[in-house]
């Protein structure tokens, strides 16, 4: 019968018969799937890993310092961080089509990825958090594609890497429970999902670091409430979307004309289907007041009420 005991023994096993004393890379996200990978294979070969974490401009409020925390401070790890936010940014101007941006986004990682890789030396391994999820909805299996997932398959023909999967049968609530098994703190192993492609994808249309600021701080605000309100563990995602839309309203004696924050919350066992949340409306309300009075340019606050399908979950 499947344990997690067994699985991670089990795992743990089959990483040291391959790896041997050779050196293995992990692309650190901090998002729960490679959070896991990467503390499993520090579990089955310590300090031959070297975990690679690239900051591409389009993640959440303090998440990048989280990482750096949890994983170099906390376990130790080998831990190399890549800023590459101006790079993304640049690679982004002028583009809106979401499957585009998501095109130039997993392949700019993967870029930023080879030529870090290349500047080190002797490693032979590649460890990634693919999911049984992460296949099916990439049309790897049999499946239709869906969006495209950037962090399936693309790696470029070149690269020298043996691909390590410990993931690729599992759920992402066995996943979870894999890692606090291994010991990761609650605030990772129940981080909600995030897609690999960031905030890139919930400005909708053209980024601009100003959209991103937007996304980024009223993002903050909806997730410190729903943690307040206790709502945090019922709800399987939940996040701000700018949609590329301005409308009029009215402050103090004075017209404005600024952005439409939408706020996307949803209900979920595996991402493949999903309802909305019915996050009770006093709890909305105290978002949609303090989105409105503290991010700047947004006089209107807007609830996605529809379920996957016919929606997606992300806007893009
Ligand atoms: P959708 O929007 O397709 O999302 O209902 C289903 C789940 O997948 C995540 N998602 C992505 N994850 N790269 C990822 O790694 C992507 O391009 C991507 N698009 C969506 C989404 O957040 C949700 O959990």
């Amino acid at each position: 019968a499947w344990s997690m005991e067994n699985f991670i023994e089990e795992e743990v096993e089959k990483v040291r018969n391959i790896v041997g004393d050779q050196k293995v890379l992990c692309a650190l996200s901090g998002g729960v799937d490679s959070s896991v990978v990467a503390a499993l294979i520090h579990k089955a070969i310590g300090d031959q890993l070297v975990c690679m974490f690239v900051d591409h401009g389009l993640l959440r409020e303090g998440e990048a310092d989280s990482v750096m925390k949890t994983f170099g401070e906390s376990f130790n790890m080998n831990l190399i961080k890549i800023d590459a936010k101006d790079r993304f940014l640049s690679k982004l101007e002028g583009v809106s089509d979401p499957e585009q941006k998501r095109k130039i986004i997993g392949n700019e990682f993967i870029y930023v990825f080879d030529e870090e890789a290349a500047k080190l030396e002797g490693i032979n391994y590649l460890a990634q958090g693919t999911l049984y999820t992460d296949i099916i909805e990439s049309g790897t299996d049999t499946a239709q594609t869906i969006k495209s997932h950037h962090n399936v398959g693309g790696l470029p023909e070149d690269m020298q890497f043996e691909l390590i999967e410990p993931l690729n049968a599992l759920f992402k609530d066995e996943v979870r429970k894999v890692g606090t098994e291994l010991g990761l703190p609650d605030e990772i192993v129940w981080r909600q999902p995030f897609p690999g492609p960031g905030l890139g994808i919930r400005v909708l249309g053209e980024v601009t670091e100003e959209k991103l600021k937007i996304v980024r701080e009223s993002d903050f605000i909806l997730r410190e409430e729903i943690k307040k309100a206790g709502l945090d563990r019922d709800i399987w995602q939940y996040f701000t979307a700018l949609p590329n839309m301005r409308s009029v309203g009215v402050m103090g004696d004075a017209r404005t004309y600024d952005y439409t924050v939408g706020i996307r919350a949803v209900t979920s066992i595996d991402g493949m289907t999903s309802d909305w949340a019915r996050i009770p409306w006093d709890v909305l309300e105290k978002i949609s007041t303090r989105i409105v009075n503290e991010v700047d340019h947004v006089n209107r606050i807007v609830y996605d009420i529809t379920s996957k399908p016919p929606s997606t979950i992300e806007w893009e």
